[in-house]
């Protein structure tokens, strides 16, 4: 975990400063193509505090961890076929909140978040966090990454700007006034599902090992990196980010048929709404 010690002063705009009574600011991400991250770190960019920042693919760790109640805590988590990515999960589970305040984001590749969200929500607040801000984010989609292409852009994260302000004023209006927030999403979840396409590795591959280090569920063997256990891969896309020989791919065979037919899908939701899905902001 990395820390930053800075003075206990929020700001909201930079022209308007309140000390208020702040503990420590969580901000906690799993980013294996490294859009999460991106919008965690502006969401949290506008909080001036003692910063801790938890990157679950570079420290996964499970040691049970208890935030104190003037801490606020910040989730984000990528949309992995509607739920929270199945390796977050027992990592998340090791925090315990004292009615702590935070705040839920889902990001997500323009197709839809459907549970993922409630799911995050309703599992901070079983471990006793108070979810006083909630989002889902549009970000270009780490698989079939023509969609929605080079998001977050300027505008959104101009956007993310105005969801944190809210979050922060939210805090400063003090618990009395905070409320359950409703979120979209249905119990009993989607049923969990894998995508079929895992990654390998090609002949540029030179065994560096950077990819089995990163792989959150130990599917690249380090002895022999060019291979991915199929049963255990769970297509995150962290290998294929990472590799600095951009040598890992999804197989063609099936990856070009399916990114058509993917492509279509979500272009069929453009030609109705006249746009791409937007992000839902709820705060
Ligand atoms: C295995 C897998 C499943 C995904 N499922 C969905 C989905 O159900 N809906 C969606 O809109 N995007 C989906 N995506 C896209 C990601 O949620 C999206 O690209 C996100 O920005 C990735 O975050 P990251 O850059 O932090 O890894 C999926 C991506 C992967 C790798
Ligand atoms: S990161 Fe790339 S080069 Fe290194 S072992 Fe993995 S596939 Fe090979
Ligand atoms: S092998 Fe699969 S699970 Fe492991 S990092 Fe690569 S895509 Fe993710």
């Amino acid at each position: 975990m990395t820390h930053s010690h800075k003075s206990i002063t929020l700001n909201i705009y930079s022209k308007m400063e309140r000390e208020i009574q702040m503990g420590k600011i969580w901000c906690i991400y799993f980013s294996p193509s490294g859009t999460t991250k991106v919008v965690m770190e502006r969401i949290a960019a506008k909080m001036d505090g003692e910063k801790h920042t938890w990157d679950l693919l570079k420290e996964p760790d499970v040691t049970p961890k208890t935030l104190q109640p003037e801490d606020v805590l910040l989730v984000g988590v990528p949309v992995f076929s509607g739920r929270i990515p199945t390796p977050c999960i027992p990592m998340l589970q090791s925090l315990k909140g004292a009615q702590t305040p935070a705040i839920a984001v889902a990001v997500y590749g323009n197709r839809d978040y459907d549970d993922a969200l409630l799911e995050l929500k309703n599992m901070l607040e079983e471990q006793a966090f108070l979810v006083i801000g909630a989002a889902a984010v549009v970000a270009q989609h780490s698989i079939f990454t023509k969609v929605a292409a080079g998001r977050p852009d300027a505008e959104d994260l101009e956007k993310l700007d105005l969801f944190s302000a809210e979050c922060i004023e939210r805090l400063q209006s003090g618990r009395m006034n905070w409320k359950e927030l409703q979120v979209k999403g249905n119990k009993p979840y989607r049923e969990i599902s894998n995508v079929p396409m895992k990654p390998s590795a090609d002949t540029t591959c030179t065994s560096c090992g950077l990819c089995a280090r990163l792989c959150p569920v130990h599917a690249i063997d380090p002895a022999n990196p060019r291979k991915t256990d199929q049963t255990r891969c769970i297509s995150c896309t962290a290998c294929i980010a990472a590799c600095p020989q951009g040598a890992r791919h999804f197989p063609k065979l099936m990856f070009v048929p399916a990114s058509v037919a993917f492509e279509k899908s979500v272009q069929s939701v453009v030609n109705q709404n006249g746009s791409y899905k937007e992000k839902s902001l709820y705060a």
